[in-house]
């Protein structure tokens, strides 16, 4: 019969490491960093927040190896132009009251932002809003070791693991789904082309940090958009995984392609994926986690202790309530109001989760909704004045290999 998991157990991966319960704060772009890719006071802050709440991992949203393809100004970069200092002090504060904090490897591809790259993706693309050049077998060839350089770096500078971005619509989710890969060699056509570039930076990324650092995976159960990537080619993923050196693979969905939908705007009622992740769970023993759509105590708690998922990822329910965790874990029922916004802009409940990170960041949060639009305003105005920092920092520097 199958045991039955409590939420505040802790939970041993395969690579050794432990976290000390089965909550996490899932990967989100905070957009604090800087500007020139090191992270800022208020971050480093967020961090300790999410730590001293009570989760057992947090992760950094979209830490970029490459300037060139990045997903906004505000990411962090790390490879061997950053100042480590910084990092340090930032994996030491996220790290604390025994909290692991994990970098999530990013590279935007197509998605990258528009005003300080050159997007390219598997395939070159021109619809409305996306624009992109195809990538040539040399620059596919670096991704990898990208990845594996920041992850060392992570390692070296404190951190307690890595996340592989590979959903969403960002550059390894673009390689997965047919909508975006066209490609008509190693890295096309049948999905076990297309994973190729995952696996290979997986490898990659292993060979970096040795055995005993945790790698996990944000995979998309599905894109959600028709001719995308879909549940049964993800279920393929899912089992090419397990015979991979992954510790953990985070089940999401939805992509940030214009006009599509984003599971950090989604209303629905959650958890999101929950039948995606019972079917990934025949095919692999890689501890599984769920990201999206986590409301409430007793959603986490079933989700666990039925043994679908191993872990349950909360993004906008940590926004909401930091200290969501301890708050649970004490039986202090505390479930966060989430905010209802009636004809936001697409991209808008993002915008407005992030202007909250902010607000954490610098301990300035109230209990009242702020305005949408407002805070959307904000978000784009930082943005663009964190464009023109990064440009005359980066500049055309996309710091390449050998
Ligand atoms: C402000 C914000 C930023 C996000 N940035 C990222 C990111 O950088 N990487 C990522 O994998 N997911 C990102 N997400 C998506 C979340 O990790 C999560 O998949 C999604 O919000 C659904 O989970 P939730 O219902 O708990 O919010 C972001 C979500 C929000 C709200």
């Amino acid at each position: 019969m199958q045991r039955h998991v409590n939420l505040f157990e802790p939970l041993e991966l395969p690579c050794g490491a432990v976290l000390k319960n089965r909550i996490a704060k899932s990967a989100m772009s905070d957009s604090l960093g800087d500007g020139t890719g090191h992270p800022t006071a208020e971050q480093i802050n967020l961090y300790l927040r999410w730590a001293e709440g009570g989760v057992a991992v947090s992760i950094v949203g979209e830490v970029q190896g490459n300037p060139g393809y990045a997903e906004k100004p505000g990411n962090l970069v790390l490879n061997e132009m950053s100042d480590l200092k910084s990092f340090r002090k930032l994996a030491e504060n996220g790290g604390s009251n025994g909290a692991l904090l994990w970098v999530q490897l990013g590279h935007a591809g197509a998605l990258s932002y528009a005003p300080t790259s050159n997007p390219k993706g598997p395939s070159a693309l021109d619809v409305p809003g996306l624009r992109c050049a195809e990538m040539s077998d040399d620059e596919i060839h670096q991704v990898p070791k990208e990845f594996a350089r920041t992850a060392r770096l992570a390692q070296q500078a404190g951190f307690g693991g890595v996340e592989v971005h590979a959903a969403h619509g960002f550059l390894l989710s673009q390689f997965l789904s047919p909508l975006f890969n066209k490609r008509c060699d190693n890295y096309g056509g049948p999905i076990q082309n297309r994973m190729r570039l995952l696996l290979a930076s997986i490898d990659a990324i292993r060979a970096a940090v040795g055995p005993y650092f945790p790698i996990a995976v944000k995979l998309n159960s599905s894109d959600l958009l028709e001719g995308g990537f879909a549940e049964d080619e993800a279920l393929q993923v899912v089992a090419a995984l397990d015979q991979s050196s992954v510790d953990l693979i985070d089940i999401s969905g939805g992509t940030y392609f214009p006009g599509a939908k984003s599971a950090s705007d989604g209303s629905g009622h959650g958890p999101y994926f929950i039948q995606f992740a019972k079917r990934a769970r025949k095919l692999t023993s890689k501890p599984l986690m769920l990201t999206g759509g986590f409301k409430t105590r007793e959603q986490a708690d079933e989700a666990v202790t039925s043994g679908a998922v191993d872990i349950v990822g909360l993004a906008r329910a940590l926004v909401l309530e930091p200290s969501l965790p301890n708050y649970w874990m004490k039986n202090r029922l505390r479930e966060p109001a989430f905010p209802r916004f009636a004809e936001a802009p697409e991209g808008g409940v993002t915008a407005w989760y992030t202007m909250r990170l902010t607000e954490i960041g610098a301990d300035e949060e109230v209990p009242e909704f702020g305005d949408l639009m407002l805070a959307v305003r904000d978000y784009d105005a930082r943005d663009g004045a964190r464009a023109e920092i990064w440009r005359s920092h980066f500049g055309n520097d996309t710091v390449a290999l050998k």
